[in-house]
């Protein structure tokens, strides 16, 4: 499409969008991100990602209920951490007025993409560590491609406080677990640069602590 944007711009541009209109996203733009979130690597390409598309109104309030009960477990920890690096406190508390929305308003997403994987394979091997490696950078490639089609999206985690209720309320097999909770909708806020700390202060070359510039 003419009007989509490059990848760096996608990449620098990619924030979390947490609000987001009510608005339906075509069937055919939420296809194009999951073809996207099919093209990333997975380990041994076994491919054992799987995805739930829900729309249903109801199953999304299935979802935002342990979502909002999660984040007045963990809102205290929230407000007693420092600000991210480089940012102010004002910021961060901006940050959570954001977070609070989304969680308040996360069954109205037109959209969420639940993101699964059937038997973590690392995880069977006994690597707990790459628990998960084989699905997140298809969640990555997803953000990305609704960030190129203009779509607002946030990867969210924090239903795995109560996944049980989340599995259960999408019919999800013994075998089958869910990494991460991706709403998708036309973003209310507007896009633009991300900040993160610099090249120079987290990259090192060829020993620790030995600066790269
Ligand atoms: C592993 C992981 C879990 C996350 N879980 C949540 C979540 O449950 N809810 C949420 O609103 N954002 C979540 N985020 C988004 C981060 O808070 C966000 O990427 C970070 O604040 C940077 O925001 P920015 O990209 O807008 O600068 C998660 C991000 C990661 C990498």
């Amino acid at each position: 499409m003419a009007d989509e944007i490059g990848l760096f711009e996608a990449i620098h541009t990619m924030r979390a969008m947490r609000r987001l209109k009510p608005d339906p996203v075509p069937d055919a733009l939420v296809r194009r991100i999951i073809e996207a979130g099919l093209c990333a690597p997975s380990g041994g390409d076994v491919q054992h990602w799987r995805f739930v598309v829900v729309k249903d109104p109801e199953t999304k309030r299935k979802i935002q209920i342990p979502y909002r009960r999660a984040l007045d477990k963990l809102l205290p920890r929230y407000r007693a951490a420092p600000p991210p690096p480089g940012k102010t406190e004002a910021q961060k508390l901006r940050m959570l007025a954001a977070v609070e929305y989304l969680t308040n308003h996360l069954h109205e997403a037109p959209v969420l993409i639940v993101c699964c994987l059937v038997g973590d394979f690392a995880k069977s091997v006994g690597l707990e560590k790459m628990s998960g490696a084989s699905i997140y950078p298809a969640v990555q490639n997803m953000l990305l491609a609704a960030r190129a089609l203009g779509l607002g999206a946030t990867l969210t985690t924090r239903h795995l406080l109560y996944e049980k209720e989340v599995n259960e309320a999408l019919g999800m097999p013994d075998n089958a677990e869910s990494f991460a909770v991706i709403p998708i909708g036309y973003p209310a806020g507007r896009f633009g640069p991300v900040t993160r700390e610099p090249v120079a202060k987290v990259v090192f070359l060829d020993r620790w602590n030995n600066r790269w510039e």
